[in-house]
């Protein structure tokens, strides 16, 4: 394995559990699939998650500019959720509109059904090349509607999702991910200083 390979392969133990990502802008709602999310504070009094988001993707900008954003942890037999809202971008369709959800106390879509939810207030940034780091304050929560336990699946990880998504699939997805990479990689050594304002 070429050392590129193997390091990748690594950093793929580093990935969150896939989470939706949900923003409204001037009316228009969307959302998309990140592996990249974190808890971003021990402070039980000062809730906060950080997470990755490609400048490539449609809900970057929505997020950027309205300084909100909701992001869901899923269940395991949420795969359909990720596959619509994760393979495709929402410049293209209205890719909620399938999803049941509501409006959140910021604003922004929170779906029905999750494992939980997280409303966040962006409190800080910061510019990687190709993506931005989003620091949120949460500042509401939920659970998703599923109150059964056997109903509600487990909670869905990235090692998960690769694992056992559908064969028919797999090639979109890599397809996806190759074309992002490439895209990706001729932005990441451009990082720029961000001062970032409350919106
Ligand atoms: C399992 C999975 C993980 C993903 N992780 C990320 C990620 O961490 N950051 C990111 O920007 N995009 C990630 N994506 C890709 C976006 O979800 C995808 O490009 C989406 O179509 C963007 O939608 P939008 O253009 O409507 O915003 C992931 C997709 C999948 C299926």
């Amino acid at each position: 394995m070429l050392q590129a390979d193997l390091t990748y392969q690594l950093l793929r133990n580093l990935t969150s559990p896939v989470v939706a990502l949900t923003a409204e802008r001037n009316g228009k709602e969307n959302g998309m699939i990140s592996d990249a999310a974190v808890r971003a504070s021990i402070v039980p009094s000062v809730p906060r998650l950080s997470v990755y988001v490609h400048k490539f993707n449609y809900s970057h900008d929505m997020i950027f500019e309205t300084g909100r954003f909701g992001l869901h942890l899923l269940h395991t037999n949420q795969f359909d959720v990720v596959r619509r809202l994760g393979f495709f971008s929402g410049r293209d369709q209205d890719k909620l509109a399938g999803i049941p959800h509501h409006k959140g106390k910021l604003g922004v879509p929170v779906l029905d059904e999750c494992f939980a939810h997280f409303e966040c207030s962006v409190a800080n940034v910061m510019d990687t090349g190709s993506s931005t780091l989003f620091l949120g304050d949460v500042v509401a929560v939920g659970r998703g509607s599923a109150a059964d336990l056997d109903t509600r699946g487990e909670l869905l990880t990235a090692t998960y999702f690769r694992a056992n998504m559908p064969a028919e699939w797999r090639g979109e997805y890599e397809t996806k991910l190759k074309e992002a990479q490439q895209v990706a990689a001729e932005m990441s050594r451009h990082i720029k200083p961000v001062v970032w304002s409350k919106r």
